[in-house]
């Protein structure tokens, strides 16, 4: 019923998916007012451009409503612990806010962080699991601790059509770059998972102390290898970019911000230098260079590789728009799936 995590989800229904989102980015009237009279919920406890623009066109586009939430800007805050009584500034707990908001709405979206303080907890999405159970209606990720389902089926879709559906084999470099603040790993577990559904050969290049969760990895391996493809890992970008058909750079903190920030904060800046350049894409076999968004120049990638025509970045911000079109009109044929009582007033 929930779109929290695409490993969830049946090989059949995610290529479904992204045939889906291909062929909505060919018409963007297809599907339109195919969902009027719904509503859309969406709770955004973090900030957010794409996310939150495409999800409201997707809605409009479908014919349904869609009401956008910011949390204690506006609405109550809300407070997620029943263990203790509610004496802080939330008036509000996440349960009734959730059950409340289930009532109004066929479906709510939700993007919530990590909180970049406990590493378990994060990595089991433990705040997003506990904002679905209080819902009724189906519920998206809009991007979590862990996970970025919407942003992973944009990319699997402008990568099918740029390589015309052969995916499987292409060389595929997911780079670790520089950030000033460490950044979650939604995107790079995201990103890494998708692209070895796809078959790819992935290598994660990235300084050591900034693995990725052990069991995305082993995941993603499983992926590469039922699909064709592998996974592997290098402390070398420039090495990594020879022959690569993808350079997709992503920012994320070290493990380390768990426990001793301070030394996470130490160990990054060490790697100032660690962005794409047009050397890194001399390299390569002519690749495509890939960012989700927002993204730092000068620090993630240089301005002669963003400037170039070597690019996929605004497609892939373009095929948000289409991938949760898809995504919606997925979710709401598989709640139609469900068998819901009659109303029936006889006593
Ligand atoms: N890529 C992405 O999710 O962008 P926003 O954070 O702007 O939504």
């Amino acid at each position: 019923m929930h779109l929290l995590d695409w490993n969830d989800v049946a090989d059949s229904d995610w290529n479904v998916c992204i045939e889906q989102a291909l062929l909505n980015g060919a018409d963007r009237r297809r599907l339109e007012n195919s969902h009027s009279g719904k509503n859309v919920g969406l709770v955004f406890f973090n900030d957010s451009l794409r996310t939150r623009v495409s999800m409201e066109l997707a809605s409009s586009s479908l014919g349904a409503t869609p009401v956008t939430i910011t949390p204690g800007s506006g609405t109550w805050g809300f407070a997620w612990d029943k263990s203790k009584p509610m004496l802080g500034p939330e008036a509000e707990h996440i349960q009734e806010a959730v059950g409340v908001l289930s009532r109004y709405v066929d479906l709510l979206g939700v993007r919530l962080f990590a909180s970049g303080t406990n590493w378990d907890n994060d990595m089991q999405d433990t705040m997003l699991k506990q904002f679905a159970a209080a819902s009724t209606v189906p519920v998206l990720n809009l991007e979590s601790a862990t996970r970025h389902p919407c942003q992973a089926l944009a990319d699997a879709a402008v990568l099918t059509r740029h390589f015309s559906g052969n995916t499987t084999r292409k060389k595929f470099v997911l780079s670790w770059a520089y950030h000033p603040k460490a950044l979650p790993m939604a995107v790079p577990h995201s990103t890494l998972l998708m692209a070895a559904r796809l078959g790819m050969d992935v290598t994660v290049a990235r300084p050591e102390g900034f693995e990725l969760d052990p069991d995305v990895m082993a995941k993603a391996r499983d992926s590469a290898a039922r699909n064709g493809g592998s996974v592997a890992e290098s402390y070398d970008l420039p090495k990594s970019a020879d022959g690569a058909h993808i350079v997709y750079a992503k920012a994320w903190g070290g493990h380390a911000r768990y426990t001793d920030p301070s030394a996470e904060a130490e160990e990054r800046h060490r790697h100032k230098d660690w962005r794409v350049t047009e050397g890194t894409m001399a390299a390569t076999d002519k690749a495509k260079f890939m960012h989700c968004l927002p993204v730092r120049r000068g620090v993630v990638v240089d301005n002669e590789v963003l400037d170039g025509t070597d690019t996929l970045h605004l497609d892939q911000a373009e095929f948000r728009l289409h991938a949760q079109k898809a995504i919606l009109n997925w979710m709401w044929d598989q709640a139609g799936q469900i068998q819901r009582p009659k109303l029936d007033f006889r006593p």
